[in-house]
């Protein structure tokens, strides 16, 4: 285990098994769409995007945006900037978002709006992690891997100031990590 890292919530295995569970289900969902785009939220997403769209049994395109709602550190500025926008078309595409971890929902609101713009036809949600409780705005995710309260997680995509994406399971910090940091 990493040398920051106190807890480890979930693990390789858990998490591998409940993206195939959902791969099912979107393979099952989507089985009549015949213009299926996934759009992965960047940076955090893109270790999930590439084992979701390997779970689903369908024909589909994928591209990314590229969207930030936090600083350095662990409270989200309420801010969204869209850092890259898609580059494949959306109109009359039935679009899945692929997201790391929904928080206070201000990053997805803002994707869906631009998505919505550019004339998708239909837009689903499809998260990793959701953490309902800190949610500002309405935000519904359709297909979720866990729920988890309010407690900042590390690992597999999901990042603290750009550090341990990397990690193959999914952890919580050690307390100094942050003290030191701040
Ligand atoms: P929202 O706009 O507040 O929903 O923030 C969503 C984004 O915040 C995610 O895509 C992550 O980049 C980041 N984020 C929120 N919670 C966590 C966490 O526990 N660990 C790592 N990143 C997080
Ligand atoms: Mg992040």
């Amino acid at each position: 285990m990493h040398k920051d890292i106190e807890e480890i919530r979930f693990s390789t295995d858990m998490i591998v098994r409940r993206i195939r569970e959902i791969g099912k289900l979107i393979t099952q969902d989507y089985k009549n769409s015949k213009d299926l785009l996934f759009v992965g939220i960047l940076k955090g997403s893109f270790v999930f995007a590439a084992d979701i769209i390997r779970a689903v049994d369908l024909d589909c395109d994928i591209d990314f945006m590229e969207a930030s709602s936090y600083g350095a550190g662990t409270e989200s500025r309420g801010v969204v900037e869209i850092k890259k926008d898609v580059t494949l078309p959306v109109e009359n595409r039935d679009i899945i978002v692929l997201e790391d971890i929904v928080d206070t929902g201000n990053t997805l609101l803002s994707v869906k709006k631009l998505l919505l713009a550019k004339g998708a036809r239909s837009i689903k949600i499809c998260s990793l992690f959701d953490k309902p409780s800190r949610r500002v705005v309405e935000m519904d995710v359709d297909y979720y891997g866990f729920k988890i309260g309010n407690e900042f997680i590390v690992g597999y995509g999901l990042d603290y100031a750009e550090k341990y994406r990397n990690l193959p399971y999914v952890g919580i910090h050690k307390p100094e990590v942050y003290e030191n940091k701040d």
